[in-house]
């Protein structure tokens, strides 16, 4: 049998770590080296949701009767979403896998990648069921070329690994290879300034609309779509990060240094364009949505010790996603709406213990 399929003279069970070790062979539950990673792997299987669960039809009459300018943020704001979901679940574990060596990191990504599937099928949902032509929109949401433009930055990283990982994955390069590892790190730190840094900034407009009392089914499932980003997609990108070799990690940091800045400039450039047409939202200004992306940007920049260039803000220039992100503060009664977060309380009785270090 092929040695990349199953890997029958595996030697190094005990010692592996969570990428480039020697081909796979069991997966096995026997040589556990990494408990957090498992216990993310559960929790996030217990969190599993469907993007069904909402009603979105009345979001319909939302898009009809509200301003253009809340219309363009809604808009503008999806595409970037649905884009960029989109993208994370056709690459987290098909990018990964042929580097992964632990059972816990396998059973870890491909449950994430699950997840990424629910949320941008939520997106899609979103769409399907509040327009009446959905097909327009699509072609609507696929026209906005600043949304993918706010991804440069990513793509070129993306397109690096997706290269390096077919070639890995058909034997063409080794663990030894330089390229090889650098690749693979950069992409798990990439993806964590996506989540930490990009998705946060893109739901506080989201969520200032919701604020309002519209969109309410769709403020619903982008919170549960927020809260998995947040509580276990960035907390399994801060754990992974905890496993970077030292040599590897004084390789890729200057170019993860100049990746950072990019994707905060793609950021506030957004903030830009998105209020570009003098459009408002009632609790965020192009001002406050720029000092939202630093403050977010601050944990990345703390985490990976740079020097930011930037003045960032101390406190949270944006309260009210403080609500929006603890979904706990936010509980409506069963009988009234759609309730996303019954699966996180029977989820937070089984998590007793553990600490997610959530940093605000
Ligand atoms: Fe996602
Ligand atoms: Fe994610």
């Amino acid at each position: 049998m092929q040695s990349k399929i199953f890997n029958s003279q595996k030697s190094d069970y005990s010692t592996q770590g969570l990428f480039l070790g020697e081909d796979s062979g069991l997966m096995d539950t026997i040589n556990k080296k990494f408990p957090r990673i498992w216990k993310i792997y559960k929790t996030l299987k217990k969190m599993d949701w469907d993007e069904n669960e909402f009603d979105f039809s009345d979001c319909a009459v939302d898009f009809k009767t509200c301003s253009p300018s809340i219309y363009r943020i809604m808009i503008k704001n999806l595409a970037w979403q649905w884009e960029t979901d989109t993208i994370a679940a056709r690459s987290y574990l098909p990018i990964l896998a042929p580097f992964i060596s632990s059972t816990e990191a396998f059973a870890a990504y491909t449950e994430i990648t699950k997840n990424e599937i629910v949320h941008t099928l939520t997106y899609s949902e979103i769409v399907r069921n509040s327009f009446d032509n959905p097909e327009e929109v699509f072609g609507e949401i696929l026209a906005i070329t600043e949304s993918l433009a706010r991804l440069d930055t990513v793509s070129k990283v993306f397109s690096t690994i997706y290269k390096v990982s077919h070639e890995y994955a058909l034997g063409l390069r080794q663990a030894s290879d330089i390229e090889v590892q650098d690749a693979v790190w950069t992409f798990i730190t990439t993806m964590l300034c996506v989540e930490r840094l990009q998705f946060m900034s893109s739901f506080a407009p989201t969520f200032a609309v919701c604020n309002t009392g519209l969109f309410n089914p769709i403020g619903k499932a982008v919170q549960k779509i927020a809260q998995d980003e947040l509580e276990i997609h960035v907390e399994m990108g801060k754990e992974v990060f905890k496993f970077i070799p030292a040599g590897i990690w004084d390789r890729i940091k200057p170019n993860l240094e100049a990746i950072l800045e990019e994707i905060v400039e793609r950021e506030l450039t957004w903030a830009g364009y998105l209020f570009a047409e003098g459009d408002e939202l009632v609790g965020v200004n192009e001002h406050l949505l720029k000092e939202w992306v630093l403050f977010n940007a601050k944990d990345l920049y703390k985490l990976f010790k740079f020097e930011s260039k930037y003045s960032l803000p101390k406190v949270n220039p944006l309260k009210f996603m403080e609500k929006w992100l603890d979904i706990s503060k936010t509980q409506p009664s069963p009988q009234e709406e759609d309730n996303g977060q019954y699966k996180l309380n029977s989820v937070r009785k089984d998590d007793v213990g553990t600490t997610f270090e959530i940093d605000f």
